[in-house]
């Protein structure tokens, strides 16, 4: 009886090879002109162009913004030791902020800002900043992004449809008491691919599973109709699918549940980011405490009245869910600390196995989705081996979601074809640094082929 109400959370093979095909539509769909409109899968140009070669150096400050926190990083590059030195420090993003006005959240950003560079004492120098803005943005140069919606929770007035760097500039400007020059935004899913890039020039995909999910690839040019000329001569781009967007058309309606169209409706972007609603941390949880609701109402776990301790939304959060994976099969005493906490009573052992089973019902099923979207990718690609640089809390701590991952996807892919998913630590704070260092190089050298046009012309 549990299981048949669960069926829908399990995905068959001959589905998931249909989510596959579908996005692979999809992304088609984004990258020409044409279809861009009506394609979930935006597929924004990024304005990344150059992968970083090692050449560059100084010192390059990142912001990183996109999750539960934010945070500041300061890197020195150099000739022998890259990233030589490296410091960060974590600031609190309070929800009162998340969802306030884009002037409060742009203040608060600058203002840690002068705090981090004052007390690593470089509020003297002009520093180049990379700026990971982990939200849809449609991009218009390395400098320009305008936030087309706002994602994952936050809904700060007025800064949809405005340029984010401008934002930034402008809080910083207005404080006087620092000077930092954006030289780049990105999203973390780019930062990512580019921190791992650095070292390994296979990797052309960059992958997120944390709060959201997304990722980026690296794409020709000529299959890039949305990229507007500039002077750069690569011919490749990176690509931010913004995938977390894919079945708002109703695309994924054949495999999503009543679990997902119930949370999805009282979400702030309601009908908007299906996919990510499937796959990522922010919503995990909440699927698993839903199922368990609905079960516990049928009368089939947790038989006392305690069970409405999980009426309440985000009661179960989604780290639980690797913490009860996280034991062998027949050891439930995580599971039964969990729900002691949570404030359940008089259940039994019975009962700790079914939550287990939810959870893995719900992992699994986001892992083969995330999968569905890699194989894609790397089919997309199709180059004899692509390295797949990955990031995200519900990647880094589920003990299982990298292993469920890398066997589906194997399935997917084209014979002849290898992948390889490496972690990137620190990925989105470290990429930052490292785009605007590659943006630092590029007007150096285009400076320097300038001078020597004028001494030799
Ligand atoms: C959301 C954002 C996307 C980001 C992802 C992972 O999907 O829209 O830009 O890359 O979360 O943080």
């Amino acid at each position: 009886m549990m299981e048949k109400k669960c069926a829908k959370l399990i995905l068959t093979n001959k589905n998931i090879k249909r989510v596959s095909g579908i996005m692979l539509e999809e992304i088609e769909m984004g990258l020409r002109q044409k279809s861009n409109k009506n394609a979930d899968i935006k597929c924004y140009p990024t304005y990344v162009r150059n992968l970083p070669n090692g050449k560059e150096k100084g010192k390059f400050l990142a912001l990183d913004l996109g999750g539960t926190n934010f945070r500041v990083l300061l890197i020195q590059l150099g000739e022998t030791a890259p990233e030589k030195e490296f410091v960060s420090r974590e600031f609190p993003l309070p929800d009162l902020i998340r969802t306030s006005s884009g002037e409060a959240l742009f203040d608060h950003i600058a203002e840690c800002l002068a705090l981090f560079v004052k007390e690593f004492k470089v509020d003297k120098e002009i520093i180049p900043l990379g700026f990971t803005f982990s939200f849809p943005c449609r991009q218009e140069g390395l400098t320009k992004a305008k936030l087309v919606q706002w994602t994952k929770g936050f809904t700060c007035s007025e800064v949809e449809g405005r340029d984010v760097a401008e934002l930034l500039q402008n809080a910083i400007h207005k404080r006087k008491d620092v000077h930092i020059k954006i030289m780049a935004v990105l999203n973390d899913t780019t930062g990512t691919l580019m921190s791992s890039a650095y070292k390994q020039p296979n990797c052309k995909i960059g992958l997120i599973i944390g709060t959201g999910t997304n990722a980026c690839y690296v794409e020709k040019i000529e299959n890039m109709e949305l990229l507007d000329g500039d002077s750069d001569d690569s011919n490749q781009c990176i690509v931010n699918t913004e995938w977390g967007a894919f079945g708002d058309n109703g695309s994924l309606d054949f495999i999503r549940t009543d679990f997902d169209r119930a949370l999805d409706s009282v979400t702030s972007n309601r009908g908007k980011q299906l996919y990510e609603k499937m796959i990522s941390g922010k919503y995990l949880g909440e699927i698993v405490r839903r199922v368990l609701v609905s079960l516990a109402k049928d009368g089939l776990i947790f038989k006392d009245s305690s069970y409405k301790c999980l009426l309440e939304a985000d009661k179960f959060k989604t780290k639980l869910i690797s913490e009860i994976e996280k034991k062998p099969e027949n050891d439930f005493t995580d599971c039964e600390c969990i729900l002691e906490e949570l404030g359940l009573t008089d259940f039994t052992h019975e009962d700790c196995a079914k939550v287990r089973y939810v959870c893995q019902l719900v992992s699994r099923r986001a892992a083969f989705m995330a999968a569905a979207g890699v194989a894609t990718l790397i089919n997309k690609i199709n180059e004899k081996h692509v390295v797949v640089a990955v990031d995200g809390t519900v990647y880094r701590l589920h003990p299982h979601f990298r292993h469920l991952m890398e066997q589906k996807i194997k399935q997917l892919i084209r014979p002849g074809l290898s992948f390889e998913l490496i972690l990137s630590e620190d990925g989105s704070g470290r990429g930052a640094a490292l785009v605007a260092a590659v943006a630092d190089r590029m007007k150096r050298e285009e400076i320097y082929r300038n001078l020597l046009k004028k001494v030799f012309l």
